[in-house]
């Protein structure tokens, strides 16, 4: 399908990647008809090329896929300046088959001018297509403009999420992210008898002032708690959380309160999804089977560590998909689906006070039933480290770590640690997935170093399939 070269070096065996270019959120996540649809922000022509679009992957299982290329171009002048971030709705028929796609996402449209692109200059343009195969999209439909939103909006305001479900005043529902005039980040809600003429319904935000603009918002559900995930922008840096210039998470809401009601979200409960260097922009959706999974970006906005180290023609990945669930206390564990076991390979039995060799940077490493301190060191090069309290992903070398140093979390001990490795990707679920640590590196040893210092009952590693390899040639 894509005909290009793509450079071999650090490419991920088993995480969504572009072929060549730049890919950031994840968008229009669903299963459709059975299959698996992840749309993405995606940039072919990355570094030279402007356009930003959805690009398209596909899967039968959610670990075997296929990449359609562009499925979103910015070709209309409401989205002139970029097919920016969105989400699905999947519509049933009577018998309650899947019978229509409907995709949601922002026209981004800069004005030609001298404007601050904050309070003037920008168009935010929420759009619709449709599609009765997941493939074929409809004509564009225009269904938002910057008149439908409140006016103590700043033009920053996009990214919909959609959901259905009963209201008085509609069925559908679309939830925004927003920048206020008093530059605090807003969830936008609207609701629908159609999901095609939409009115206003609120503007919630925080209690206390909680950065200056919310971008892509979720609205997830588990065990019938409501949870209002968004991704806010200026965060100061602490040293025990927001340690990233951009961050992102999720707020429980009381039991009994719907998203739909709330007007104050209590920004003292805000989780952050990951601890790690690399994820942002994460979006959720509810399988066939009812499971409710999250796709991360695997990168932050405006960082000043690199990527794509030495020229690479490709840039970011999505993490595995992982599943979500509520723990009692509420918060929201996130595990590798089970499907990702599927890629297993080669077992090893781990030396826990030494140093087993894996043939390369693919592998799943699995430590169990741990007493005390550990230490995870992959290649001398990055190490996982929880003592004391508290957990640290710290780089050994800084050419590896290319310009990332250290990221912390407390946490009170650790009895369990999973790390998924992939060629250039890496995600550590600690404690069965209670925090998560996703990191880029840069390895520069074909084989992979794994040395530990622990006592546990069980220190297991396989090796991992390559299912990417066949992606990119359809
Ligand atoms: C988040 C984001 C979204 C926007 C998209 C543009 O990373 O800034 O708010 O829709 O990326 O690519």
């Amino acid at each position: 399908m894509n005909e290009k070269s793509v450079d071999t070096r650090w490419r991920m065996a088993y995480h969504l990647m572009p072929p060549t270019g730049w890919l950031n959120d994840p968008n229009g996540l669903c299963q459709f008809k059975g299959t698996y649809h992840v749309f993405h922000q995606y940039s072919p022509e990355w570094p030279t090329g402007r356009e930003r679009g959805w690009g398209h992957f596909t899967s039968p299982d959610l670990v075997h896929w296929e990449h359609h290329g562009m499925a979103i171009h910015q070709d209309i002048p409401e989205d002139a300046s970029g097919a920016y971030s969105g989400g699905a709705l999947v519509e049933r028929d009577a018998e309650g088959h899947d019978a229509l796609l409907r995709l949601y996402y922002t026209g981004n449209v800069k004005e030609p001018g001298d404007y601050d692109y904050i309070h003037a200059g920008r168009q935010a343009n929420e759009i619709e297509v449709t599609s009765e195969d997941g493939y074929t999209l409809s004509p564009k439909r225009v269904l938002l403009r910057n008149a439908d939103y409140p006016d103590f909006l700043s033009c920053h305001v996009r990214d919909p999420k959609l959901w259905r479900e009963d209201s008085a005043e509609g069925s559908y529902h679309m939830l925004l992210g927003a920048r206020d005039l008093d530059d605090h980040g807003r969830l936008l809600l609207f609701d629908s008898h159609d999901g095609e003429k939409w009115t206003y319904r609120s503007c919630p935000t925080s209690m206390e002032p909680f950065g200056y603009m919310w971008e892509c918002p979720d609205r997830v559900v588990l065990d019938g708690r409501e949870y209002a995930g968004f991704s806010p922008q200026g965060l100061p840096d602490e040293e025990w959380r927001w340690q990233n210039e951009s961050n992102c998470g999720y707020i429980e809401l009381p039991e009994g309160v719907r998203l739909l009601d709330v007007d104050r979200l209590d920004q003292r409960e805000f989780v952050e999804w990951d601890r790690g260097f690399d994820f942002y922009a994460p979006q959720t959706f509810v399988d066939e089977s009812g499971r409710t999974i999250l796709f991360g970006w695997m990168a932050v906005p405006d960082v000043d560590y690199e990527s794509a180290p030495e020229g690479l023609s490709w840039i970011h990945c999505l993490t595995v998909p992982r599943e979500l669930s509520r723990a009692r206390d509420g918060r929201i564990l996130q595990r590798p689906v089970a499907e990702v076991a599927s890629l297993r390979k080669d077992t090893y039995g781990l030396d826990a006070r030494g140093t087993t060799t894996l043939p390369r940077h693919r592998a799943d490493v699995e430590l169990a039933g741990i007493t005390g301190d550990v230490r995870l060191t992959l290649d001398d090069a990055l190490e996982l480290v929880c003592e004391d309290g508290a957990a640290y992903l710290r780089f050994l070398d800084g050419a590896v770590g290319a310009g990332r140093t250290e990221r912390r979390v407390r946490i009170d001990g650790v009895a369990s640690l999973r790390a998924l490795v992939d060629e250039s990707a890496v995600e550590v679920y600690l404690n069965g997935g209670r925090e998560v640590f996703s990191t880029r590196w840069f390895p520069r040893r074909d084989d992979l170093g794994v040395t530990l210092a622990c006592d546990c009952a069980s220190a297991r590693a396989w090796t991992m399939r390559d299912v990417m390899a066949n992606t990119y040639t359809r």
